[in-house]
């Protein structure tokens, strides 16, 4: 017989399934160590600092930022990553994510979930001996939250006393919207049409800084970020065309942002469908920050793997 003993965990493990799975102050300090590895990165000074990590990437749904972001990070920090799909692992066939999460967490160091039910990643966080981070869910989309505020710090300073429309669907960006609005102290005006609101438990526990607007124009009125997303989120695919009817007058646009400060910017997690949510000029026009907001995924994910795996 060979007893071999498992590393023995003192600390519980740190998971990132929303935005508030950190602080305020540790979310400040990802945002501030994100800037300075980009800086690193540019200027050729980055170390690889997770020599031999390993990530599980598990993907069931698709992605060209959320993958290419986390497995280039990781590359970057000197480990690797593993890009894991239903189509061709058990979690495809059945076998429980209680099971998964079990195996898969002996064997890498961290793992990234993108699903439907944030429950789901919620059982497999509960089973996993390592750090779980949401590549998003139906119902949040943690990671894009820390792009977008690297993104508006570096382009206008602290979000802090800010204010930011969101005009779209109640989805699960304006989901994180809510949340990142108690954490980084700014005003959301949410506009979206009749039954397409984000959760009201949210609205509700954030009613201090989160406010329902009856149009766009009265929600993006001097605000400093105008922000919006895709119409019909992954899983809705059904519902695109009744969506698109739903939503005609919801589309941000030079017009939209001329009720704007003189300064606001425009931002969108991308993938974005011209000529609906955005119209093709606006993505392109000098306020608009989406190129910055989706190469930053890489700088700030780095930031958020680094934090989680040194706790
Ligand atoms: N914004 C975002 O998460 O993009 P992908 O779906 O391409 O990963
Ligand atoms: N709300 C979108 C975001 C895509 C990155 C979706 O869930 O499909």
């Amino acid at each position: 017989m060979v007893a071999i003993k498992a590393p023995q965990t003192t600390h519980k493990v740190r998971h990132f399934l929303t935005l508030n799975d950190i602080s305020k102050d540790e979310l400040k300090s990802i945002i501030d160590r994100a800037i300075e590895m980009k800086q690193a990165l540019y200027e050729g000074r980055a170390q690889p600092l997770l020599e031999r990590k390993v990530m599980g990437m598990i993907f069931e749904k698709s992605s060209t930022r959320t993958r290419a972001s986390f497995e280039a990070g990781m590359a970057q920090l000197g480990g690797h990553a593993l890009f894991l799909s239903p189509r061709d692992t058990q979690l495809g066939r059945g076998e429980p994510i209680e099971d998964s999460a079990r195996v898969l967490s002996r064997m890498v160091d961290i793992v990234m979930i993108r699903t439907f039910g944030h429950d789901k990643i919620e059982r497999f966080a509960e089973f996993s001996r390592v750090p779980v981070i949401n590549a998003l869910t139906d119902d949040f989309h943690p990671c894009q939250l820390l792009a977008d505020i690297q993104t508006f710090v570096e382009l206008r300073g602290s979000m802090a006393g800010k204010s930011v429309a969101w005009v779209g669907d109640g989805n699960n960006m304006c989901n994180s919207y809510i949340n990142a609005a108690a954490m980084c102290d700014f005003e959301l005006r949410i506009a979206c049409p009749e039954g397409f609101n984000p959760s009201s438990d949210l609205i509700n526990a954030h009613s201090d800084r989160v406010k329902l607007c009856a149009t766009p124009q009265e929600a993006v009125q001097g605000t400093d970020l105008v922000v919006t997303d895709t119409w019909a989120s992954m899983g809705q695919e059904d519902e695109k065309n009744e969506r698109e009817r739903a939503f005609a007058d919801y589309q941000v646009n030079a017009e939209l942002m001329s009720y704007a400060a003189s300064d606001a910017l425009f931002m969108h997690c991308l993938p974005a469908y011209r000529g609906k949510e955005v119209s093709a000029e606006l993505l392109d026009a000098p306020d608009s920050a989406v190129w910055q907001e989706a190469e930053n995924r890489l700088h700030a994910q780095k930031a958020l793997i680094e934090f989680l795996l040194t706790q």
